[in-house]
């Protein structure tokens, strides 16, 4: 949520920031801005809308300007309307900044600086922070953040440029992530390690409350009590290919097609002599003992991960799993001891209400295991134990690959421990492990659905909304579904757990109202055919997805899309593509941005 980079090195420091602003860009596209050193002083230039606005700006405005160190951002707007005036950086005497994150108290402290005549331009909660530092500051950078700090209270990353302090900048974090490297180019800092890899494969996350300072030369980390401090070093292992379309005309289907590779790469290392094991990951079989029920809990399409994780555990494991809402989970004083496992579930690692549920489940003791795709998140960082799914950067707003590898894990968990609970014998797991890899392959198969969905979703562009139906895992999926096909088509849809709509939902259902229905389970297929004719008869346009061997009245339903011979248990795998494929040809169809919808950003460090 907002995107921030400072460089300072050899390299023309406007060309790197707006280069990592690019990358940055799906963390918020409201405005953008850079501020870089002058020998006059920090000249700041900004713009309301996306980054390449802001570098036609400063080819216009700033061509001649020679700079080295700057810092820049691109706005996910929280406090403050989309505005020039509002967009970062932000300069409050001395002190210029930019900002990733929420202060709570800005009210308060916009109080005490007014009571000394100060007052802000913009409405934003990140000039009181640039007026509380520039308030702190008698010539000591540090010592002002520091103090600044204290009185701060939400979550931030900073880069902070002081103008008489040319050619360093200063970074300071809560919550709020920024990752960090020093090459023989330069020093760089930023909210996400996809700024940097085109400089270097090895960074160092901040630690909250460390303040770092970057020149061209090194980078300094001193902690809370002043000591210099030497992070931890992690390294990738994607290059910058990874971090670029490859020639599709999005993100998203670029991601989506990563799909077969993303779920190689999960789960593989996790399957020794054919069985799931985690003893790759460090995790061995006291993480289940002596736990008598399971939370899972996560954001969006994450938590929509947790409701397939629920099924397949309980069914193969026969012991209780609530799927919780983060945002919900801390403020419903949670049933939680240490007979409970709680799994966090995160792409990012570190959407703010799931790191809040992860930090109170620890404070009640639970053990806590973390399905994170981000090495050295915070939510990683902070849990007893982490499963890492191996999608690689995923930059579309709209998550696909990192869903489905987060599935897979989910999976591996439920067999892993209904294995060492006797609940199935070595071979039913190998059994389960083997189709589960074998379903990549059907995986790799549906992608070849490109054209037909493209033809489908094309009749659904003028729908007002999209019903998607399920049970079970089908129902779990749906939800997912529907998710991916608001968020990007702006059409609104809902899903239901097919037997619950005739409860009040129907009445919604009128003539060409479209339904999509997935019916691949065969415990409830005939249930979920019966829930079908029910809309029908009501005039709903119907799209069925079913597996390979159901045989379908051509009359219940205006498009059937069958699903390559899968075995139901891992149908999920394969239909979610089908689902993914369906909601990016709406977008593509209306002529939407499919990588960046409106409103939204995809890592979501506020509460
Ligand atoms: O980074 P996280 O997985 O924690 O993000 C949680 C949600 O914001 C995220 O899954 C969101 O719902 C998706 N980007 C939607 O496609």
């Amino acid at each position: 949520m907002c995107g921030i980079i400072g460089y300072v090195g050899l390299d023309d420091a406007k060309k790197a920031l707006i280069k990592g602003l690019q990358t940055l860009e799906y963390r918020g596209y409201d405005s953008a801005g850079i501020a870089y050193c002058q020998p006059e002083g920090i000249k700041t230039i900004k713009t309301v809308g996306k980054v390449s606005k802001l570098k036609e700006k400063v080819a216009d405005e700033a061509s001649d300007d020679v700079a080295t160190c700057g810092i820049g951002h691109t706005r996910w707007a929280t406090h403050g309307g989309v505005s020039a005036t509002n967009s970062h950086p932000h300069t409050a005497g001395k002190v210029t900044l930019i900002h990733n994150g929420i202060i709570e108290n800005y009210k308060e402290l916009q109080e005490e600086l007014a009571a000394k005549g100060l007052e802000p331009v913009s409405q934003t909660d990140t000039e009181i922070a640039a007026m509380v530092i520039n308030d702190c500051y008698h010539g000591d950078p540090e010592a002002a953040i520091k103090k600044a700090i204290t009185k701060l209270e939400g979550a931030y990353g900073f880069c902070v440029m002081f103008s008489d302090i040319p050619e360093t900048i200063y970074a300071v974090r809560n919550g709020s992530p920024l990752v960090a490297a020093h090459t023989d180019r330069g020093s760089i800092i930023a909210s996400d390690m996809v700024a940097l890899v085109s400089y270097t494969k090895h960074y160092f996350v901040l630690k909250e409350g460390h303040i770092a300072k970057l020149t061209e030369d090194e980078i300094i980390v001193k902690d809370e009590n002043g000591e210099v401090y030497g992070p931890y070093i992690h390294h990738i292992s994607w290059d910058m290919a990874s971090a670029k379309k490859g020639g599709y005309d999005y993100f998203m289907m670029k991601e989506i097609h990563e799909q077969p590779e993303a779920l190689r790469n999960t789960i593989r290392p996790r399957m020794v002599n054919g069985l799931p094991d985690f003893s790759a990951d460090n995790i061995g079989d006291d993480i289940f003992e002596g736990i008598n029920r399971i939370v899972i809990t996560a954001c969006g399409t994450a938590m929509h991960s947790g409701l397939m994780g629920k099924n397949m555990i309980e069914r193969l494991c026969r012991i209780p799993v609530t799927v919780d809402i983060a945002s919900e989970f801390r403020y419903q004083n949670p049933i939680i001891d240490e007979k409970t496992l709680l799994i966090t579930v995160s792409q990012s690692g570190e959407t703010a209400d799931t790191l809040a549920a992860l930090r109170l489940a620890k404070e009640r003791g639970a053990k806590t295991l973390s399905v994170v795709n981000v090495k050295g998140s915070s939510i990683a960082r902070e849990s007893d134990y982490v499963l890492y799914t191996h999608a690689g950067p995923e930059i579309a707003v709209a998550s696909t690959k990192a869903y489905s590898v987060q599935v897979a894990v989910m999976y591996l968990i439920a067999f892993r421990l209904a294995l060492v609970s006797g609940k199935i014998s070595e071979q039913e797991a190998a059994e389960y492990m083997t189709t589960m890899m074998n379903t990549i392959n059907k995986v790799e198969e549906v992608l070849g659905y490109d054209s037909q969905t493209e033809r489908i979703a094309k009749r659904l562009t003028k729908a007002t909304d999209i019903f998607f139906l399920g049970r079970g895992l089908d129902y779990a999926l749906s939800c997912e579904g529907s998710l991916k096909l608001k968020e990007i088509s702006y059409i609104h849809s809902e899903a239901y757990a097919a037997g619950e709509l005739k409860h009040g939902t129907i009445s919604l259902i009128t003539d060409n109202v479209p339904v999509i229905a997935l019916a691949t389970q065969p415990d409830v297929y005939a249930k979920i055919i019966s829930n079908v004719q029910e809309v029908r008869s009501r005039g709903a346009r119907v799209i069925l997805i079913t597996g390979a061997d159901a045989e379908v009245d051509a009359a219940l339903c205006d498009y059937h899309i069958v699903l390559p011979d899968t075995d139901p248990l891992f149908a999920p795998f394969v239909a979610t593509v089908v689902l993914q494929y369906l909601a990016y040809y709406v977008s593509v169809e209306k002529g939407l941005n499919v990588d960046q919808p409106r409103n939204l950003a995809k890592s979501v460090t506020v509460e």
